[in-house]
């Protein structure tokens, strides 16, 4: 499938970065809503406005852009060949393994703003603001290895 995207790759490379700005802004945004949402547990009507505000970040942004930067981003390593074993692309298994990771934590903030909106806390305050700088953590290493390709 190498170069099946011919013409359109430039096209397909620019929508995938600008569907994972709208994710990773989401996945700025969720955890911090998650320790304001856990530490005004104690006032029920703050507490409401948190579930609101993470259910419309969940199903407005957040999801739909990671599902579209999985197809976009998906089309374009199997334009690059990664099916086709093409060498030179051990920068690509690496970015895909970190994205399989911030997908697992995209499922995970969403999971606990559930157990929130029932009352469950499970993750202290101070765990879950170093769970914040995940995201951070993430696009770091993840644009540095598309932009430098280290290996
Ligand atoms: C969901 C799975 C993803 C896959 C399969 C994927 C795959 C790819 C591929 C194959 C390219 C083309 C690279 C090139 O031709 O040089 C690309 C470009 C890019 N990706 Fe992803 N990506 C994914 C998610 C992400 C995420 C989460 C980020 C950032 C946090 C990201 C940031 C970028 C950037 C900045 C570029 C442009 C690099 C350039 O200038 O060529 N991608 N992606």
């Amino acid at each position: 499938m190498v170069g099946f995207l011919g013409a359109t790759y430039d096209w397909v490379k620019a929508a995938h970065v600008i569907f994972v700005i709208f994710w990773m802004a989401g996945l700025f945004m969720l955890p911090r809503y998650l320790v304001y949402h856990q530490e005004g547990m104690a006032d029920p009507a703050e507490a409401a406005r948190w579930i609101e505000r993470e259910n419309k970040l969940r199903g407005i942004i957040l999801t739909p852009a990671m599902i579209v930067v999985w197809v976009l981003g998906l089309a374009l390593a199997l334009n690059a060949g990664i099916a086709d074993g093409v060498p030179g692309l051990g920068w690509l298994h690496a970015k895909l393994a970190i994205v399989f990771l911030l997908s697992g934590y995209h499922g995970w903030a969403v999971g606990y703003a559930k157990k929130l909106a029932k009352g469950r806390m499970s993750v202290s305050n101070r765990a879950l603001r170093l769970l914040n700088e995940v995201p951070g953590l993430a696009t770091a290493l993840i644009v540095i290895l598309v932009i430098v390709k280290p290996f």
